[in-house]
């Protein structure tokens, strides 16, 4: 069997069990930011999103999953909270609800990160189960996932557990290139998710340590098999386009990088075949880093920050008003 079932990460069924510990009855919704690279702006994209839909009247539960780099507490405002995720992993407190700190923001509550060195990639299946089914014990309209950096298979199947999967990237060619491991790196553990592909194994191993090149894309792969096997194949295809991530482009100076985010969605349709969403761009702007120095939420501490119009409309794509 080849060597990608045996990953450390366990099962190679992880995202399809996901799917049974999170009922897509439950009422809340759940928005994961990740992204290959570190230093990208996922925290202040989590903790600005949380404060936009907090605004807009909803409730909000805004968790820090980057369990080694925990800051996303700094980015709402508020000290390193007393409980944190690891307290609640090593039965400390027996609900995850113990860990609701208010912030700043009425109808926002945060989950900190470890403060130990537990990383998200380290995590056991079990932990990272028993938080994926502790979401629905959450009372609140929205939780939103800062996923740290990397491309660990926890990382992953947050990722693709949440409702909506916002990758952030830079418009500089190492967080591009960040930005398309990432996606490559969920569209083969999206392909592992399905039992028929045990037989599939060795050449998906060959297709995820293949270089993507004109003639031998991710794409093309598919086509293969649906000329092999129709009807496996079409059910690769099938779970390949119900993946929608979104993507928002970070600290945009010109039109040139506003226009990377277009061509970033046309290279995933023709590549992956992927239908990566373009859900907005931030201008590079001094509030930020005023506002991280001051350790006050951005939106709050900078209401006519250029970025109030950036976050806005981003909301706004991501809820699908317009
Ligand atoms: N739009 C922006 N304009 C100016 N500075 C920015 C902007 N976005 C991010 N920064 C700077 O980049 C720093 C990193 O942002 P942030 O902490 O949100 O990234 P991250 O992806 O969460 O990083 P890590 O991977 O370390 O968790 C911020 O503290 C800020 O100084
Ligand atoms: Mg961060």
């Amino acid at each position: 069997m080849s060597g990608i079932f045996n990953s450390s990460s366990g099962s190679q069924f992880a995202t399809e069990e996901i799917g049974g510990l999170l009922n897509p009855a439950r009422k809340q919704k759940i928005w994961a930011v990740g992204g290959g690279k570190g230093g990208v702006g996922k925290s202040l994209v989590t903790a600005n999103l949380s404060i936009c839909l907090s605004l807009m009247g909803y409730k909000v539960v805004s968790i820090d999953l980057d369990l080694g780099g925990a800051n996303l507490h700094t980015c709402l405002g508020i000290p390193i909270p007393d409980l944190t995720m690891s307290d609640y992993l090593n039965k400390k407190v027996t609900s995850i609800n113990d860990l609701l700190t208010p912030t700043p923001i009425n109808n926002l509550f945060v989950i900190s990160g470890a403060q130990d060195d537990m990383g998200i990639a380290n995590l056991k299946q079990t932990h990272k189960n028993k938080i994926l089914s502790a979401l629905t014990d959450l009372d609140t309209d929205f939780i939103l996932l800062d996923l740290g950096a990397g491309t660990s298979a926890n990382t992953l199947d947050f990722f693709m557990a949440a409702d909506q999967g916002i990758i952030t990237t830079l418009p500089e060619p190492t967080s591009i290139e960040n930005s398309y491991r990432f996606i490559k790196s969920v569209y083969h553990r999206k392909l592992r998710t399905m039992e028929e592909f045990l037989e599939l194994g060795p050449t998906i191993d060959q297709g995820l340590n293949a270089k993507i090149s004109q003639n031998h894309t991710p794409a093309d792969f598919i086509s293969k098999v649906i000329q092999n096997n129709p009807s496996l194949g079409n059910k690769l295809r099938s779970e390949i386009n119900k993946l929608n991530p979104k993507l928002i482009i970070n600290q945009i100076r010109t039109q040139a990088d506003i226009d990377i985010g277009f061509s970033m969605k046309i290279i995933c349709k023709k590549y992956f075949g992927i239908n990566l969403d373009y859900v907005g761009y931030l201008d590079y702007d001094a509030t930020v880093w005023q506002s991280v120095k001051r350790r006050k939420p951005l939106l709050m501490e900078f209401p006519n920050s250029v970025l109030v119009n950036n976050f806005d409309r981003i909301v706004h794509r991501l809820l699908n008003i317009n």
